[in-house]
């Protein structure tokens, strides 16, 4: 091959590397509302709000959630590790303490979700609130 033929082919593979780098994302940021609100609302909320304190622990507000139940705060953000609404859903089924109590369909990326959540430092945008489905208008 010629020298000037192989150089343009390392130059155009170069930036061909170079574009495709650029467009790698860094890890998406999990969004509040969209994600973990639905989540919350769906496997956690029925048993934990004002109407059924399991644990002591409701959910509705971010206050509420953040001053925790029985046992404390059940979120530290930035370690999913450290937060015991995480570590509950990785108990398994034979723990009385296992949530949600009872599991279905993929809870396993919604566990993912939550972690992330978490680790990401569990944002929570002022004046959001989370209800519990027997409050949900029939049309939703
Ligand atoms: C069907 C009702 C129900 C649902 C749904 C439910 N929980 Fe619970 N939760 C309970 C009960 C009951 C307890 C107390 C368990 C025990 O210690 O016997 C509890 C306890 C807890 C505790 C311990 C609180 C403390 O301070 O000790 C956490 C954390 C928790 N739940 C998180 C969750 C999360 C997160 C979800 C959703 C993924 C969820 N729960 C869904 C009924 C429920």
């Amino acid at each position: 091959m010629k020298p000037l033929v192989s150089c343009l082919l390392a130059a155009s593979a170069w930036v061909a590397l170079l574009s495709c780098a650029s467009l790698r994302k860094p890890e998406s940021s999990v969004d509040f509302v969209s994600q973990v609100k639905p989540v919350l609302e769906r496997r956690c909320l029925e048993c934990h709000n004002a109407d059924y304190v399991f644990a002591g622990l409701r959910m509705e507000t971010k206050d509420l959630m953040m001053k925790g139940g029985r046992s404390g705060p059940v979120i530290v953000p930035g370690n999913p590790d450290q937060s015991l609404l995480y570590k509950v859903l990785l108990l398994g089924h034979s723990s009385p303490v296992a949530m949600p109590p009872t599991p279905e369909g993929t809870f396993e990326e919604e566990k993912k979700l939550l972690q992330t959540w978490i680790a990401q430092g569990a944002e929570w945008p002022e004046g959001i609130q989370l209800v519990p489905p027997q409050n949900w208008p029939s049309s939703r």
